[in-house]
């Protein structure tokens, strides 16, 4: 039977990070496990969402051909996935020609069978930013800019969404486990039943995107474009025996983009009379201090730096442990490097590494007869209980499962006391410390199986270690038992798996590394490096003497437009009352337009050493307030105060 699973397809409009890094490091997981339960062929599609009006802009803003620089994210994405070992079949770009046939084909298809229509779309238009702002009435000035949006009307393809919603709601009536969890199923069943707008598919205002048959200036939605991406990557193809790969069994995607997945998809699905994915499983997302870690909210953290100080494994295992998949989950540094050493330095490499370092010690290096009858009954429950909850995606609860055995097995050699045992030259305690080494060894081999989804390059070693010759990618969950350890068996070399970590040096060069990737992937985008989050929240505690160092003043805003080519940046001159008005470049276009800002009093930090944003140098920094999910809020007193007054 074949498996095939996928996740999204990311955009290139900026470098991947942990929150991108985690979807796929949860499919790699998942498809390992699918292999543990005899599906085969397994087959995982990612790749990179190239095209649309964001892409191209951020294209224009490094200063590149559209071409160029999605070859040169895509080929980040893929070296991320490749670094982190992750066992992807297919890398699909979405400017592949392969694609843009595809796509064509399945909007032939719907438009055969009467799904689609041309009609015209009305909707406000920002002309500067050339951007649909679909929210905004007539009159409503443009998110990004704060210019005011005109409506505009063009000729668009439409795809007849609203004709579906009935066997829409049949199927996830039919098939509950279609949309998982069930909150989110829950959602889209609502979204359907207020009822379904058409859907506008085409574009005449973008340039960057897959012709549209037959048209000269139209281009796909985006979304059009990039769902089926996972069609293209497996169409045409079968396994050994005959059978599609399509459907795909499994789409793994964040809870943000469930709508696009659960509702357009199987429309198009069904308009083109094809077979539809059997589940979409929404995880949560990662936060980073209650937010979502994202490149616009500027709180990310990159995957790279945690694994070349910590591994691969040790990401992986934080990522699906410490979060429940479905639900949101919080990262930091602190939590990271605690787990590492509570779980993997203390709990399984402690167990392995004293386990194997027993059997060479008292038994020459060879496996030993025997069992306890109480530590078998805990590793079938756990084998039983782990499977369950992997089947069900819930990692952590798998891994806590695992971990039950490694402490009972743990609690076990203590109890028995193999050196005391040692001591002993009777018959009796001869077999007890075979028993109980027997039985740690074993207990150390099912773990190390179960474990091989989430930990595949440490359980290899440790597959190694325990002297095991086939291979542990072979082993199936179906025949996995207790006791088919072979006594006798020659143990390998024993070697520390986690070795344990020092927090606050290992966190200090993640840290560093951190920065140096951002101003390498920044390098890479043309663009100023998004800061980490860690950067921006290091060091929480300052003295007197520090806070003194930052000179804040009251000032007043001059003068404010909007930096051309940045969605968030404003130019402001403000008076400090100095001798000239300052130059300072300010991220809160979002929040405020230019005519908001002018006349109006703000705390500004002075004595900030100049930076270069979009060519211009700010001379300090705006204080306003962050909200969690919102736009900044500036700094204002109630009461009247002069400019340039210091803030104490
Ligand atoms: N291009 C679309 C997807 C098209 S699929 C046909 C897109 N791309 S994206 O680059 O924004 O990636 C979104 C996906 O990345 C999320 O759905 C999720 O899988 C992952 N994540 C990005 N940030 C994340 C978090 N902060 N937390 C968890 N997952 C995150 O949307």
């Amino acid at each position: 039977m074949k498996y095939y699973l996928t996740t999204p397809i990311y955009y290139v409009n900026a470098a991947p990070h942990i929150g991108h890094t985690y979807t796929t490091i949860a499919a790699d997981a998942i498809k390992r496990f699918k292999r543990m339960q005899g599906f085969d062929p397994v087959v995982l599609t990612t790749g990179t969402d190239e095209h649309g009006q964001k892409v191209e802009r951020a294209a224009k803003g490094a200063g590149k051909a559209p071409e160029e620089f999605t070859t040169a994210v895509a080929a980040e994405f893929k070296k991320q996935w490749d670094t982190f070992g992750l066992q992807y079949d297919h890398f699909l770009r979405t400017s592949d020609p392969r694609h843009h046939d595809a796509v064509r084909w399945l909007f032939e298809r719907c438009q055969k069978n009467g799904a689609i229509y041309k009609g015209s779309y009305t909707g406000q238009y920002c002309v500067f930013d050339e951007l649909y702002v679909s929210e905004a009435k007539p009159g409503d000035p443009c998110p990004d800019c704060g210019r005011p949006t005109e409506t505009v009307t063009e000729e668009n393809y439409f795809f007849k969404l609203a004709a579906f919603s009935g066997r829409l709601l049949e199927l996830y009536e039919k098939q509950p486990d279609f949309i998982q969890p069930d909150t989110r199923r829950n959602e889209v069943i609502a979204f359907v039943k207020q009822g379904l707008n058409d859907l506008s598919i085409s574009r005449t205002t973008i340039k960057w995107g897959i012709p549209v048959p037959a048209e000269g200036n139209h281009v796909f939605y985006v979304w059009f474009d990039a769902l089926m991406t996972y069609l293209t990557a497996v169409r045409g193809q079968r396994d050994s025996e005959g059978h599609d790969l399509w459907p795909a069994d499994l789409h793994l995607i964040g809870k943000e983009i469930v709508r696009f997945h659960a509702v357009y998809w199987p429309a198009f699905l069904m308009a083109a009379e094809l077979p539809l994915p059997k589940r979409i499983f929404a995880h949560g997302w990662l936060l980073f201090e209650h937010d979502k870690m994202s490149k616009s909210r500027g709180n990310i953290v990159r995957a790279e730096p945690i694994r070349r100080v910590m591994g691969a494994d040790a990401l992986r295992y934080f990522l699906l442990r410490e979060i429940v998949f479905g639900q949101d989950g919080s990262f930091s540094y602190d939590a990271l490097v605690g787990r590492y050493n509570s779980d993997l330095a203390n709990g399984l490499g402690n167990l392995a590494s004293r386990t194997l370092t027993m059997i060479h010690q008292y038994r020459g290096g060879a496996i030993p007869p025997g069992s306890d009858d109480k530590i078998r009954q805990v590793a079938c429950e756990t084998i039983r209980a782990a499977a369950e909850a992997f089947y069900n995606f819930e990692f952590s609860k798998g891994l806590e499962v695992i971990w039950s055995l490694i402490s009972a097995v743990d609690k076990f050699i203590v109890e028995q006391g193999p050196w005391k045992f040692a001591k002993q030259q009777d018959t009796e305690s001869q077999a007890a410390l075979d028993r109980t080494l027997y039985t740690s060894a074993e207990a150390l081999r099912v773990a190390t199986i179960l474990l091989a989804p989430v930990l595949p390059e440490s359980c290899a070693r440790i597959w190694t270690q325990l002297g095991m010759t086939e291979p542990l990618g072979s082993v199936r969950l179906d025949a996995l038992a207790w006791g088919q350890l072979h006594a006798g068996q020659e143990i390998g070399e024993v070697r520390g798996v986690f070795p344990r970590i020092d927090a606050k040096p290992a966190i200090e060069k993640m840290r560093a590394l951190e920065a140096e990737v951002a101003a390498e992937q920044a390098a890479l985008l043309g663009n100023a490096p998004t800061p980490s989050a860690e950067a921006a929240s290091a060091g929480s505690q300052i003295t007197i003497d520090d806070f003194v160092k930052v000179d804040l003043r009251v000032g007043q805003v001059l003068s404010a437009e909007r930096v051309k080519g940045a969605d968030k940046l404003l130019h402001l001159k403000v008076d400090l009352a100095e001798a000239e008005p300052r130059t300072i470049v300010a991220g809160i276009a979002e929040a405020y337009t230019p005519e908001q800002l002018i006349g109006r009093k703000v705390v500004i930090v002075a004595n900030l050493a100049p930076r270069k944003l979009r060519g211009l140098t700010s001379n300090g920094m705006i204080v306003a307030a962050s909200v969690e999910g919102g736009k900044p809020v500036l700094a204002s007193f109630l009461e009247d105060i002069p400019v340039g007054a210091h803030l104490k």
